[in-house]
């Protein structure tokens, strides 16, 4: 297992998990990468670990470097444990190391390890210099997790931005330019959509406070280093922290015996007739963190569910307690759904919605028992009038 040199002297060491499947809910069809960064200079120092049962993967890497035991600095610049999860591991080789870290960085770390390390607290514009180089720190509190933090190398114009910029890929290529970016988008874009999208203002602060900062490597903590779409993938940030929706719309809806699916296809003809892009998605066969990357610019948002017992279908509840937490912003919403006796499921799907405050220009979209085609005539005429 060897380590690759990235730029002179600096050398990915992380772990490839070809295997992962799911990442607490994320489905990672792709599986992931835990990257962790050796600078060599006069001092050594690693940047971020990985996760705990890859350790022996990231050591072998160091190993065909330097001896683990001369790391000087372990820069944890976030503590969730797909980063943290081999710092002790790395503690107990490297006797002397300081673990570098932000405020939160140490309350979270000694709460997860119940252990004192020797730290060293940092906050923006905190600078260590470890010989020809400077390791410069941005805090970047909620993107994602109170403690997360951005080490930058002025002398290598190379961006450290943790989980920033992320995609969960496991592949043989380390950078943008040797994956592709179409593919890299796409995986991108599911990464935000999935884990930052809560965060948009404070992602726009992060993107402000580096925007005058010389980068021509951004290195995140999963799957591959950007260096010939920096430009790219700012932009696709930008946009995506803004909230900036395109004009068109998913329809996501379960279904027990294809009354609300007939709703769906109805609704999805509606767009059509529109001439705005439609796509339909049926959470038996798709899973909710795809459905959140069509989302993630989309600006209408339909959600059906029939009522069953009083309330939404387990996988559109499930959807909706998903949706709810990642937080879209500037939406439209439609709920629609088919029912028996009691219907409750669309002003659930309704409530939901409004909670996270999307614009509801139609409501109470429900259709008892089987909709004939003068009910989705109705139907569709409703949705024709709302969606301008
Ligand atoms: Fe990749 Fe928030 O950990």
């Amino acid at each position: 297992m060897k380590a690759l040199e990235i730029k002179k002297g600096i050398y990915w060491v992380g772990a490839i998990d070809w295997d992962l499947r799911n990442f607490h809910g994320y489905s990672t069809e792709l599986g992931s990468t835990y990257n962790a960064y050796l600078i060599v200079d006069q001092k050594i120092v690693l940047v971020d670990t990985v996760k705990h049962y890859m350790f022996n993967e990231m050591l072998e890497r160091i190993k065909s470097v330097i001896d683990p035991a001369k790391i000087d600095y372990i820069i944890s610049n976030h503590t969730e444990m797909d980063h943290s999860g081999s710092i002790l591991d790395v503690a107990d080789i490297a006797k002397n190391a300081v673990v570098v870290c932000s405020p939160n960085g140490e309350k979270g770390l000694k709460k997860h390890f119940k252990k004192n390390l020797n730290f060293k607290v940092v906050n923006t514009g905190d600078s260590i210099n470890i010989g020809r180089r400077n390791l410069n720190f941005l805090l970047m509190q909620m993107v994602h997790w109170p403690d997360s933090m951005a080490t930058y190398i002025p002398e290598e114009k190379l961006l450290l931005p943790n989980d920033a910029f992320g995609q969960h890929i496991a592949s043989n290529e380390r950078f943008d330019d040797e994956f592709g970016w179409d593919r890299a988008r796409i995986e991108a874009a599911k990464y935000y959509a999935n884990i930052v999208l809560p965060y948009g203002a404070q992602v726009g602060k992060v993107l402000e406070a580096v925007s005058g900062l010389a980068i021509d490597m951004i290195a995140p903590s999963h799957g591959l280093i950007w260096r010939s779409h920096i430009k790219d993938i700012i932009a696709l940030y930008k946009k995506w922290a803004d909230n900036e929706c395109e004009k068109k719309a998913v329809v996501v809806y379960d279904t027990m015996w294809h009354s609300t699916e007939k709703m769906a296809h109805a609704i999805k003809d509606v767009f059509e007739e529109k001439n705005i892009p439609c796509e339909i998605r049926d959470l038996q066969s798709s899973h909710i963190s795809n459905v959140m990357t069509s989302i993630l610019d989309t600006k209408y948002i339909c959600v059906g569910s029939p009522t069953l017992n009083n309330g939404m279908l387990p996988t559109v509840s499930a959807f909706m307690t998903y949706m709810k937490g990642l937080a879209p912003k500037n939406r439209v919403g439609l709920a629609f759904g088919s029912y028996g006796w009691g219907g409750q499921s669309i002003s659930d799907i309704e409530n939901i919605m409004e909670a996270v405050k999307f614009e509801l220009p139609v409501k109470g979209l429900k259709v008892q028992w089987v909709p004939d085609d003068k009910e989705l005539i109705e139907l569709k005429n409703k949705i024709k009038e709302a969606v301008k």
